[in-house]
């Protein structure tokens, strides 16, 4: 991959830094995002050391804040004229209801909505590199969500639950992969989403209530590695066998189907719009 740029969001831990790595021993320049400095700092440091590839370095960015994220985006563009592969792989868990800075549901802020915006904002970027790539982390967990009540993001006239929440970023994920992937054919960019199976990581420690923390770490030994969670992330961003596939959903870096709603496009649509209010900018992409 030398000569390639790949920016990974959430790459200070978990499955992004696996990947990170990963790509940085492939040659290819790497640029990871992370909302602590000091975490970013560390994982830059420790992926050029076990590589051997000096060409690691970091954005910060709080993708549950779009003022964050639209400063980001800024530095990015300048800085990275050429972004081959895009991995919007960040992602929390959370337990109990909490809104970000603009007033919006956490979950969907920051794993689907960031992420909407930061790739929108970077797309010329993209676009510049030719074939680029893009890869949205998903889960198999978007299968509990069937529908998309748009007029309540923050849950109130529903009941909120954190898995409840969390399957509604995750399928988020795959609708807003499969139409960017309609909107972005005739650039010759591929946009895939992936589930990289139950690995061993911290993200339903970190925001999630007792209960929650318990099963996960039951759970745990059960897990994968971050090494084999990255794998579909690191085929889809590498591998010649992948040129060309554009809107799948891929699980052990095969292509498998999402749930039946997930694969409709006027739902792809109606997320794409509410998005843009949800941002207040639309974006022709
Ligand atoms: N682990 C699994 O079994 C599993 C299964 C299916 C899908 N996934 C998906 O895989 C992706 C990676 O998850 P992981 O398991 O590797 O979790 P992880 O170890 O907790 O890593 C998540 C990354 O996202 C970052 N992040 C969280 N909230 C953020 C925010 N507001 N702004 C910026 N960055 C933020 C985290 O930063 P901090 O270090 O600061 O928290 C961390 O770098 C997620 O999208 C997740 O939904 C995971």
């Amino acid at each position: 991959m030398k000569g390639k740029t790949v920016v990974i969001t959430g790459g200070n831990a978990g499955i992004g830094k696996a990947t990170a790595l990963a790509l940085a021993k492939k040659g290819a320049e790497i640029v990871i995002t992370s909302r602590s400095e000091i975490k970013a700092k560390e994982a830059v440091a420790e992926i050029k050391k076990s590589s051997g590839n000096d060409k690691v370095d970091y954005v910060s960015i709080d993708l549950s804040s779009q003022k964050s994220v639209r400063e980001a985006a800024e530095e990015l563009k300048a800085q990275y004229p050429k972004i081959d592969v895009l991995i919007n792989n960040a992602g929390c868990y959370v337990s109990d209801l909490q809104l970000n800075v603009e007033g919006l549901e956490m979950q969907f802020a920051t794993n689907h909505l960031g992420h909407f915006l930061l790739t929108n904002l970077i797309l010329e970027n993209v676009k510049a590199a030719g074939k680029a790539r893009i890869i949205n982390l998903a889960s198999i967990a978007h299968k509990s969500t069937r529908e998309l009540n748009l007029d309540d993001i923050n849950y109130e006239k529903e009941e909120y639950g954190g898995w409840k929440s969390y399957s509604r970023s995750k399928y988020c994920n795959i609708l807003f992969t499969n139409e960017l992937a309609k909107r972005l054919k005739k650039d010759g960019i591929t946009v895939n989403s992936v589930h990289p199976g139950g690995v061993r990581t911290e993200i339903a420690e970190k925001n999630a209530n007792w209960f929650t923390k318990l099963g996960w770490i039951v759970m745990k030994p059960f897990m994968v590695t971050v090494e084999e969670g990255a794998k579909t992330s690191i085929h889809l961003a590498s591998s010649p066998e992948v040129e060309g596939e554009t809107g799948g959903y891929w699980v052990k870096s095969k292509k498998f189907f999402s749930n039946r709603p997930s694969q409709e496009e006027a739902n792809w649509k109606a997320l794409w719009k509410k998005s843009e209010e949800l941002v207040g900018q639309e974006f022709q992409a």
